[in-house]
Parts: structure tokens; C-alpha cells; sequence
């Protein structure tokens, strides 16, 4: 038997013979790094955000990837491709990917055939493909004698959620309001800029930028008569802006600040939310930055159609009727919608709460009167 240089037999009497060699992979810790490059991709796309990470049989990583888009190389290909270029042999690495590597020629080449031509010997993925079209690789890489296993990510699945809402035809609706710490919007005489801070105002700013569009409701545009443009602190608009929408069935007023808006207006009535968002989602909007007020806030709310809740909390109470949600149709507080926390991030004095819906609540249940979609499958 073959002894470890400086190891006695006395040294190691728990190990087994067929102990030794390098530790075991870490699956968990490739997925986490996979999940971070795959951040890295557009939210709002017609494709997910998928990362992947070749590592070789050493344990070192030898290249990685990540989805940048529809039409762009998939992650398995991006990295593939880098180690190719830094002529890196990937014969026996372990590729792991947050989604089963597709089994679909379409804009480009099925990535389970990229890997079963680059030789991996091990394929782990997070997240089985929920696209038809694509689905199956797994199989496609095991009949080719190439074990492909799913180990259950929860952070890698949680990079589908934008992506599924889209695919179901409608945008992912964030719903952001800027409110008093005991949840009022404005005070009794109507005032309400600014509730919140510097810090928390230009973190409002960025992610309008980084949705495809921005909608408020006709109250909101008469109140306060809103630009609904992303700028800095200067008041510089920023690269990207989001198209902006408007709820209601009264005219814009024809000197409102939107009307100066970098890009085209639109005006949807409202009275049918969920088809009006098809609408977006139809005009191409994937990403859809609501900021009230309070009666289409509720409107969406009631109508299952938020999918996650910003609340820019500032240390002020206002009291009075002007909370940021009206009557939400909950008669008891056992059937009271619950949110889940995903971040609660300090701004300055302020406070960022992120929170997604826990579950389909019997009272905000999604709205089923959606148009049916011939073929929800994304492109690939
Ligand atoms: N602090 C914050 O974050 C924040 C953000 C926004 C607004 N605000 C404040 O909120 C106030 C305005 O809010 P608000 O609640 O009065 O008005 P709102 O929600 O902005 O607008 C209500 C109007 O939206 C239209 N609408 C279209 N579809 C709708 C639907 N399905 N459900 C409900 N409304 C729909 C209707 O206009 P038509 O009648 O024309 O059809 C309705 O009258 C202002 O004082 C503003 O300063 C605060």
C-alpha cells in the first residue's frame, strides 16, 4: 500500500485506504460563484440569466460564463469559449450551470452538444429547463455517456423568477413608494416632496433606469406632475431611461412635465390592468417600475399583478388617511397577503425594504382573464 510522504500508518488510523486523494467537490460553493456570474446578465430579457463554471479535475476553475442576452452566446458556450482562447484543455471538467444546459439549436448551437464535443466528464446543474423547446439536455448529455446531475440551488432558481413572469406574458411588475415609517404617502395638506433622502432618491433613480419602463396613475400625474425621467443627483438624466406609462382614463394634461420625456408616452385606461400589461409586455416592456399612487398601487395589489414591493422607509411619521395602500379587501388577518424580506438595505437615514409576495394569497390571487398566448416558449 502506498503511504503518503511523512505519514505513518500510525498517524492515520481512521482513513481507509480509498480515502485519500483531493477533497471532495464543492458543488454548493461552484453553484453560489455560477449564481453570481449569471447576475451579471440582463434581468429583463426574453432569456434567463444563466452563469456557468468549468472547473478542472484539479479543483481549479479553468474558465467561466454567463448569459448577456437573447441572441448572445449561452453561459456553457461564453465559457467554453474562454477556456478555448486560453488554450485550456476542458476534457474531464465539472461544467456547472444554474439551468440545465440546453438542448436546442436555435440562434446558437445546443450547449449540451458545445458540451459533450468539448469532452466534460461531469455535468451539474441547478435548475431543470422549464422550457420545452429547450428542456432535456441532461438526458441528451447522459445517453452521450456524460453524467449530468441537478443539485437543488436556491439562488440559482431564484434567477428565473423575472424571467418566468415574462414568459408568461406580462412584465415583472416592481411596485416602489416612498413612505413615512408608519406608511403614509403625503401629509394632510398634500405634501409629500421629499419624504425620503438624497441617499435613498438617487437609489430610486437607478432602478427606474434599469427597468424598461415607468408607470404612474393619473392621480399621481395631476398631483404631482411627474417627469418619470432616471437622473442624477444633479438632475442629469441617466444613459438608460425607461419609457413612460400612465394609468387613466382622463386626459394628460397638455403641459405635464412626462410630455417632455426623452421617449414616447404611453396611456393605457387601466380599467383591464392585466391586459394592459400584455400590452407592455407586447410593446416589448419586460421590467415594469410602478410608483403609485395609491389607487393603482391597490389595483395591482389586489389583482396579484406585483411581483415585488420597494419601500423607501424615512424615520418621519405623518399619520392621517394617506397610507400607500387603500382598501386591499382583507377581511381578517388570517387572509392577509404575506410578503417575504429579501433585503433590507440602510440609505442615509432611510431604510430600503424589499419584499416579494410569500405565496398566492385566496385574496390577491392572480388574475386568470390573461389573453391566452399561443406559444409562451422564449426565445433560445
Ligand atoms: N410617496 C410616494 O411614493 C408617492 C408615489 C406616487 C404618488 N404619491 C401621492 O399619491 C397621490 C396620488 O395617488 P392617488 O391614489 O390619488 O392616485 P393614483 O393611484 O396615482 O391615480 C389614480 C388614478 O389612476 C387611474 N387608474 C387607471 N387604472 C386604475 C386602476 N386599475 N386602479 C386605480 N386607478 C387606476 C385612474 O385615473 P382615471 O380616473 O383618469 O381613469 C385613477 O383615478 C398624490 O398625492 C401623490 O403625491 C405618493
Amino acid at each position: 500500500m502506498e503511504t503518503h510522504p511523512g505519514v505513518t500508518e500510525r498517524s492515520r488510523p481512521h482513513l481507509e485506504p480509498g480515502d485519500w486523494g483531493p477533497p471532495p467537490p464543492d458543488h454548493e460553493a461552484h453553484l453560489d460563484h455560477a449564481a453570481r456570474l449569471a447576475r451579471r446578465g440582463p434581468r429583463f430579457d426574453d432569456n434567463p440569466r444563466v452563469g456557468c463554471v468549468l472547473v478542472g479535475a484539479d479543483g481549479f476553475v479553468l474558465a467561466t460564463g454567463y448569459h448577456r442576452g437573447a441572441g448572445t452566446p449561452h453561459a456553457e458556450a461564453d465559457a467554453l469559449a474562454r477556456a478555448r482562447a486560453s488554450g485550456l484543455d476542458t476534457r474531464g471538467a465539472t461544467a456547472y450551470v444554474t439551468l440545465e444546459p440546453c438542448n436546442h439549436e436555435g440562434r446558437t448551437p445546443s450547449c449540451a452538444r458545445a458540451l459533450i464535443a468539448a469532452r466534460v466528464g461531469l455535468v451539474v446543474f441547478a435548475h431543470y429547463d422549464p422550457n420545452p423547446l429547450a428542456a432535456r439536455g441532461g438526458e441528451t448529455l447522459r445517453s452521450a455517456g456524460i453524467p449530468a446531475t441537478r443539485v437543488a440551488h436556491a439562488e440559482s432558481s431564484s434567477l428565473l423568477d423575472e424571467w418566468l413572469v415574462q414568459r408568461a406574458g406580462r412584465p415583472w411588475v416592481t411596485l416602489k413608494i416612498a413612505s413615512s415609517l408608519d406608511g403614509r404617502v403625503a401629509a394632510a395638506d398634500g405634501t409629500s416632496q421629499w419624504i425620503t433622502g438624497a441617499r435613498a432618491r438617487a437609489d430610486a433613480h437607478l432602478r427606474r433606469s434599469r427597468h424598461d419602463a415607468i408607470a404612474v396613475g393619473m392621480g399621481t400625474v395631476l398631483a404631482d406632475d411627474p417627469a418619470l425621467t432616471a437622473r442624477d443627483a444633479d438632475g442629469g438624466l441617466l444613459d438608460s431611461q425607461p419609457r413612460p406609462v400612465i394609468f387613466g382614463r382622463r386626459a394628460i394634461p397638455v403641459d405635464a412635465r412626462v410630455r417632455q420625456h426623452p421617449l414616447p408616452l404611453l396611456h393605457l385606461p387601466g380599467t383591464h390592468l392585466a391586459a394592459d400589461l400584455f400590452t407592455l409586455h407586447r410593446q416589448g416592456v419586460r421590467g415594469l417600475f410602478v410608483e403609485g399612487g395609491a389607487q393603482l398601487a391597490t389595483s395591482l395589489l389586489a389583482q396579484g399583478l406585483v411581483d415585488e414591493v420597494l419601500i423607501y422607509a424615512a424615520p418621519v411619521l405623518l399619520g392621517g388617511p394617506r397610507s400607500w395602500l387603500g382598501d386591499a379587501r382583507v377581511p381578517t388577518l388570517a387572509a392577509a397577503p404575506r410578503l417575504q424580506f429579501h433585503e433590507i438595505l440602510p440609505l442615509g437615514k432611510d431604510v430600503l425594504l424589499r419584499a416579494r409576495p410569500a405565496q398566492t394569497s385566496a385574496a390577491w390571487a392572480p388574475t386568470t382573464d390573461a389573453p391566452h398566448k399561443e406559444d409562451p416558449c422564449s426565445p433560445v
